[in-house]
C-alpha cells in the first residue's frame, strides 16, 4: 500500500516535494495545507486535495495521512511538527529544524518520549542526497581512505549588492537572521557532521568587514578551526565577499541560480592514512599498487564517477525506507539541531576570540 502524503506550506519548496510524491511509486499525494488562498491553486494545478489547516483535513471523511513534509516559514516547524506528531503522523520536515534552539531541543524531547517512539522524523538537509556527498560518504564508510585523519574545507563565493537590497536587506543583520553563517555555513556544517560525526571544539578568526556602504552588521567570513569526537580535526575557510570556484554550489551544480564550474572547484580535501580525496572532483589520491606507502613513490590517482541523482527524490525514498523498512534516518532531529548548535558555537568563537567547546549530548 502506497504511503499517503500531506505537503505542509505550499510556497516555493512544497510544490517541489508533491512532484517527488507524485512520481515515486511507493507514495500518494493525499492533500496541500496552506491557509494562504494560494494554496488551492497549488492543490488544484497538482490535481491533489486542499484544507486550509491539519484540523480541517482530520475532520474531513478523507483517511488518515501516514505523513507529512513539512515546507512552512521556519518559525513555524516545530509547532506544525509536534501538531502531526500528536496526530499520530511521520514528519519530514524541512530545514533548519527550528529558528531557535531551546525551540528544537523542546521537540527533541517530545519525539523522545515512548507514546511517539515509534513515529519517525527527518530533517530536509537534502544536500546529504547529493551526488557528490553520497559517493563521498560511500567512500569514507568502505574504509578506502584509511583511517580519517583530518578535512579541510571551503565555502567561497561573491554576492553582489543586490542580494543585500531590494528585500533582500534582512541578509546585513545578523539580528534577523543575516550572514554567512546561518544562511550558507550551515549546510557545510551538517555535511560535514554526516561525513565525520558531531563537531565539539571550535575557534574561529573573522575576515575584516568588506561591505561598509550601506553598513552590513552580519559577519561576511571567517577562519574556522574544528575538531571532531571522533578525533578528526578541520580548518574551514567560509567568506561571501570574494569571487571564487570553491563552493558547494559551483561545485555540483545543485542551485540552478549559481553557475556550475567545469573544473578547479574543489571545497573539500580529506585526509586519511591511506589516501586523500578532493571534492566534487572526486580524486584520489594514495601509494596503492607502488612499492611502498612513501613519498619517495609516484602518487597513484583515480577519479571517481558520480552518478547524476535528483536530491529532493531519494530524499523521499529514503523516508519511505525509513517508515517501512525501518531505515535508520539518515538527518534525525538530533542531526537537525546539532547544525545550528554548531552554527551559534561558531558566532560565540568569533565574538569572544575564545575556543567554543561543546558535549556530543545535546539535550545535556
Ligand atoms: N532544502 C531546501 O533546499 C530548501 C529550499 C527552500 C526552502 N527551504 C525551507 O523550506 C521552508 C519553506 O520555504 P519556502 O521558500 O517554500 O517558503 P514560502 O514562504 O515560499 O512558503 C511557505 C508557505 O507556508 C505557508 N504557511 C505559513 N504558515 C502555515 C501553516 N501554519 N500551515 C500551513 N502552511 C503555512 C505560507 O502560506 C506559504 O505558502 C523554509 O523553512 C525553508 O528554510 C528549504
Ligand atoms: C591501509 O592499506 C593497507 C594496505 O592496503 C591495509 O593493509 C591497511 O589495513 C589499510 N589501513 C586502514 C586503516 O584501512
Ligand atoms: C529560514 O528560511 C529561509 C527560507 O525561507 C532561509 O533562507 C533562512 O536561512 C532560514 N533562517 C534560518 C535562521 O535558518
Amino acid at each position: 500500500m502506497a504511503l499517503k502524503i500531506i505537503i505542509v506550506g505550499a510556497g516555493l519548496i512544497g510544490p517541489r516535494h508533491a512532484q517527488s510524491v507524485l512520481s515515486n511509486p511507493s507514495t500518494t499525494l493525499q492533500a496541500l495545507i496552506d491557509p494562504a488562498a494560494s494554496g488551492a491553486t497549488a492543490a488544484s494545478n497538482l490535481k491533489t486535495n486542499y484544507f486550509p489547516s491539519l484540523a480541517a483535513l482530520l475532520q474531513s471523511d478523507l483517511p488518515k495521512p501516514d505523513a507529512a513534509i513539512v515546507c512552512t516559514p521556519n518559525h513555524t516547524h516545530v509547532p506544525i511538527t509536534k501538531e502531526l506528531l500528536e496526530a499520530d503522523i511521520h514528519v519530514l520536515v524541512e530545514k533548519p529544524i527550528s529558528s531557535t534552539i531551546e525551540s528544537g531541543k523542546s521537540l527533541l524531547e517530545y519525539t523522545q518520549r515512548p507514546d511517539k517512539s515509534h513515529l519517525k522524523l527527518l530533517v530536509g538537509h537534502h544536500r546529504r542526497f547529493n551526488g557528490y556527498v553520497q559517493k563521498t560518504k560511500q567512500i569514507l564508510d568502505s574504509g578506502s581512505l584509511g583511517r580519517i585523519i583530518a578535512v579541510n574545507g571551503l565555502w567561497t563565493l561573491f554576492k553582489p549588492e543586490s542580494y543585500f537590497s531590494c528585500g533582500g536587506e534582512w541578509r546585513r543583520s545578523r539580528e534577523s537572521g543575516g550572514g554567512v553563517i546561518p544562511i550558507n555555513l550551515v549546510h557545510d556544517i551538517d555535511i560535514l557532521h554526516y561525513f565525520f560525526g558531531p563537531i565539539t571544539q571550535i575557534h574561529a578568526e573573522g575576515i575584516l568587514p568588506q561591505r561598509e556602504n550601506p553598513s552590513h552588521d552580519a559577519e561576511e567570513g571567517a577562519a574556522l578551526t574544528l575538531r571532531f569526537a571522533s578525533g578528526v580535526v578541520g580548518t574551514f575557510l567560509v567568506c561571501d565577499a570574494t569571487p571564487s570556484p570553491h563552493n558547494f554550489e559551483a561545485g555540483t551544480g545543485e542551485n540552478p541560480l549559481i553557475p556550475k564550474v567545469s573544473e578547479g572547484s574543489d571545497f573539500y580535501r580529506i585526509f586519511g592514512s591511506n589516501a586523500s580525496l578532493s571534492v566534487p572532483d572526486m580524486t584520489r589520491w594514495s601509494y596503492d599498487g607502488c612499492a611502498q606507502k612513501s613519498w619517495s613513490e609516484e602518487l597513484k590517482v583515480e577519479k571517481i564517477g558520480v552518478q547524476e541523482v535528483t536530491p529532493f527524490d531519494l530524499q523521499l525514498g529514503h523516508f519511505v525506507d525509513v517508515i517501512n523498512k525501518g531505515e535508520r534516518v539518515s538527518c534525525s532531529g538530533e542531526d537537525g539541531l546539532r547544525a545550528l548548535v554548531v552554527c551559534q558555537a561558531v558566532r560565540r568563537a568569533l565574538e569572544t576570540g575564545e575556543t567554543v567547546e561543546l558535549g556530543v549530548d545535546l539535550l545535556g
